[in-house]
């Protein structure tokens, strides 16, 4: 019988998370412990980091986790390379489950960039209006750019104030409309927005957005990550844990 690890902390995994409590597959949902309240979740879970690769290589042995799925953020480029690292230390099969990066339509205005340095750089010298749609933890770098307008949106109420002398903040945690996206936009006169490459559909509703406004988009692409394989249906994850051989089926 498997018994899965699976990381989370979004909606994929989430959704993930349903189907195998639906099916009665054996999983354990890990989240790194960022938000203040994680969603509920039909599986058990567990919360905080594991110490590395070492930390997460043990883990799997003293689990005796026979399938590892990285349904992480994206951008979660530490957390992926460490599955990739601790699955071939344990000796357990690593799929990952996530979503094609989003492409630019007719009438986007994306001006693209490596990283978050790359966004700074790019909002230029002028004042503008900047929904920044990144999450606080990058939000500190955007210090280096003061003559801008923030307007910021997070999960949660920030611990401590966003270290921008120019911002409002925005305390939600979605779904987001195109409708209800175009509004705040016109509402707080944004003349630009900055995001991460995401992919997926609960994060599209600010582009969709920006397009109907022709709001120019500064775009974040992903980092770059080991390879190891990959799906985008939650239902081919569940294909992966009927074949892929699991040191129970090897006889370990
Ligand atoms: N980065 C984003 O834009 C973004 C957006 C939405 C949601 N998230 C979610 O937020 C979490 C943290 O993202 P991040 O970008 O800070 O990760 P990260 O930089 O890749 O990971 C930093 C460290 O956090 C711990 N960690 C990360 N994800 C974990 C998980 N699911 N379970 C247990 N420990 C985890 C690991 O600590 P140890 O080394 O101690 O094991 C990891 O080395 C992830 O679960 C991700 O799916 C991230």
């Amino acid at each position: 019988m498997p018994n899965v690890l699976l990381l989370g902390g979004t909606t994929e995994a989430s959704a993930l998370a349903r189907l195998f409590a639906e099916r009665g597959v054996a999983a354990t949902l890990s989240y790194a412990g960022r938000t203040e309240k994680p969603r509920a979740q039909p599986i058990p879970m567990r919360i905080g980091g594991f110490g590395g690769v070492n930390g997460l290589a043990r883990y799997l042995r003293d689990e005796r986790v026979t399938h590892l799925v990285d349904a992480t953020h994206p951008f979660a480029a530490t957390m992926s390379a460490n599955a990739v690292a601790a699955a071939r230390a344990a000796d357990v099969p690593l799929l990952a489950l996530t979503r094609p990066a989003w492409l630019p339509a007719a009438g986007d205005r994306w001006t693209h960039v490596p990283d978050i340095a790359g966004a700074v750089a790019a909002l230029g010298g002028r004042p503008r209006r900047i929904l920044l749609a990144l999450g606080r933890l990058h939000v500190a770098a955007f210090a280096a750019a003061p003559q801008h307008h923030y307007v910021l949106r997070f999960v949660d109420a920030a611990v401590a104030p966003p270290a921008l002398p120019d911002h409002h903040l925005i305390v939600d945690r979605g779904p987001f409309t195109v409708e209800g996206d175009r509004a705040l936009m016109v509402g707080h006169g944004i003349d630009l927005v900055v995001c991460k490459n995401a992919g997926g559909t609960g994060a599209a509703a600010k582009l969709a957005a920006a397009r109907a406004l022709g709001v120019p988009v500064v775009m974040i692409e992903r980092p770059a990550l080991p390879p190891r394989a990959e799906v985008t249906d939650p239902h081919a994850v569940l294909a992966w844990l009927d074949h892929a051989p699991s040191p129970a089926k090897r006889g370990v």
